[in-house]
């Protein structure tokens, strides 16, 4: 299996530039199945949930050509749902965003079917609002067997009034991409208000939906007869952007991060300048610097402006190496703690009670065998392991690959003794869990 082994306790220096978005492109990859045209997205990050999406609108019968790493055309004018099977069955199973194929579907066929979702475990993750917000659209969803079939009444969505009970990024999704061919007017209060909602309504919008408000709190969707071809670039991707913030955080040094957009990066910012972290924003960049002692902060995730959730591992990764005492509290998903297992087997200091986890900081952590327990979890151990004394060896990456685009070569690029190298399990990690009771 491959696995990354980090030679500790060098800073980080140079610049780096952030790939698109991971989470815009594995909505908008899924949204471009109700285009009947060349849909060309521009900016998609070279990361394995984004292959796993291309194929199965492939094994679906679109044309997919990869113009260059990071721009590909795509063609769903001859997608039907015949191309659905088993082969597809094997992929939805493995992500998250799999579910949006049923938004899609539906948008285009008026018919779909898909694999209940995989991706990451932070505990429960129901789909209540997605399937509520479809009903309301006139879909009958059923759910039994593993799989997700839906089918709208007369062949055709039509426009609603939706409230979602829960800020749900995905329902919201969901609900935007099948409303968008919706005979009339969808609204859709309490929506979800992440960058990648945003960024997905553009695309819509530039394909010729007619959708307003992304970015508030209320979305409006006109249904249009169909969406067309056209060109499309992702924004840049404030998780991986905030990734390598907090991997400066941790290991010290000044590095410049590129393409970004320095507002989507606001609230994890103020959290690190907390922490004793000099932020400088520039047009499309931030330049991070951290040479002094880092200090404890509390943080506490909510949806979009809040602290993201999906930074919340790599932001207690570098609490643990922070002077005193901070509290981390988890405000969206039940169980997402699981990587402090780790982190202890590094010598961090934390107790984990419900949803707030309470860590001491320590002078140094230590290298170690660990494990990315899913893709954020693996980006804080290779955190802790930049900032660690002595050799980490991280096993499982291929959660991180999941996300992050090529996360060896740019770390490598600014200093980082990392390197990805394929070699047996050894079970050095799992010897020691006896230890912990
Ligand atoms: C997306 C992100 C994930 C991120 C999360 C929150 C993708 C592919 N994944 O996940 O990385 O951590 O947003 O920013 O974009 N909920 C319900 N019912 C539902 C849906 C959600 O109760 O039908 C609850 C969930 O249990 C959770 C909260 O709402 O407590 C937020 O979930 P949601 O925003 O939907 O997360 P995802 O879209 O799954």
């Amino acid at each position: 299996m491959q696995k990354y082994i980090i030679s500790g306790g060098r800073p980080l220096n140079g610049t780096v530039s952030i790939s698109g978005a991971k989470n815009a492109a594995v909505a908008i990859i899924p949204a471009a199945l109700m285009v009947r045209g060349v849909c060309r997205i521009e900016n998609l990050p070279d990361i394995s949930d984004t292959d796993t999406l291309l194929r199965v609108l492939e094994i679906m019968g679109a044309s997919v050509r990869m113009i260059n790493r990071t721009t590909v055309e795509l063609d769903c004018t001859s997608v039907s749902l015949d191309g659905l099977s088993e082969e597809v069955w094997a992929l939805t199973r493995r992500i998250r965003a799999s579910y949006y194929l049923i938004g899609a579907m539906l948008g285009r066929f008026g018919r779909a079917c898909s694999t209940m979702p995989g991706g990451c475990n932070f505990g429960v993750r129901p789909i209540d609002q997605h399937i509520k917000g479809l009903n309301a659209l006139g879909a009958n969803v059923r759910v039994d067997g593993g799989f997700i079939r839906a089918r709208a009444e007369n062949g055709r969505l039509r426009g609603a009034r939706i409230y979602l009970d829960k800020v749900s990024v995905g329902a919201t999704i969901n609900i935007m991409i099948a409303a968008a061919t919706a005979e009339g007017r969808t609204v859709i209060e309490n929506v979800a208000r992440e960058p990648h909602i945003v960024d997905l309504a553009n695309f819509l919008n530039s394909m010729g939906a007619d959708v307003r408000g992304a970015g508030t709190d209320v979305i409006k969707v006109r249904g249009v007869p169909s969406l067309h071809g056209g060109t499309y670039a992702l924004i840049p991707d404030q998780i991986e952007a905030g990734t390598y913030m907090a991997a400066v955080a941790a290991a010290g040094g000044c590095v410049r991060i590129e393409n970004v957009i320095p507002k989507h990066l606001d609230c994890i910012s103020s959290k690190l300048r907390e922490m004793n972290v000099e932020i400088e924003d520039g047009d499309d960049y931030v330049v991070v610097r951290r040479d002094g002692l880092l200090c404890h902060a509390d943080v506490k995730t909510m949806p979009y402006p809040g602290f993201p959730t999906d930074m919340q591992p790599q932001i207690g990764a570098v609490l643990c190496c922070a002077s005193g005492i901070s509290a981390v509290t988890e405000g969206v998903w039940d169980n997402r703690f699981k990587y402090f297992e780790e982190l202890r087997k590094m010598g961090a200091t934390v107790k984990v009670d419900g949803r707030t986890a309470i860590i001491i900081g320590v002078d140094r952590l230590t290298g170690a065998t660990v494990r990315a327990c899913d893709l954020r979890a693996g980006a804080a151990v290779v955190i802790a392991g930049l900032a660690a004394k002595g050799v980490t060896r991280v096993e499982d990456v291929q959660y991180i690959e999941r996300g992050y685009e090529d996360i060896v070569g740019k770390l490598r690029a600014l200093g980082a003794e990392i390197r990805c190298v394929d070699e047996p399990d050894e079970p050095t990690s799992r010897r020691t869990d006896w230890l912990a009771g």
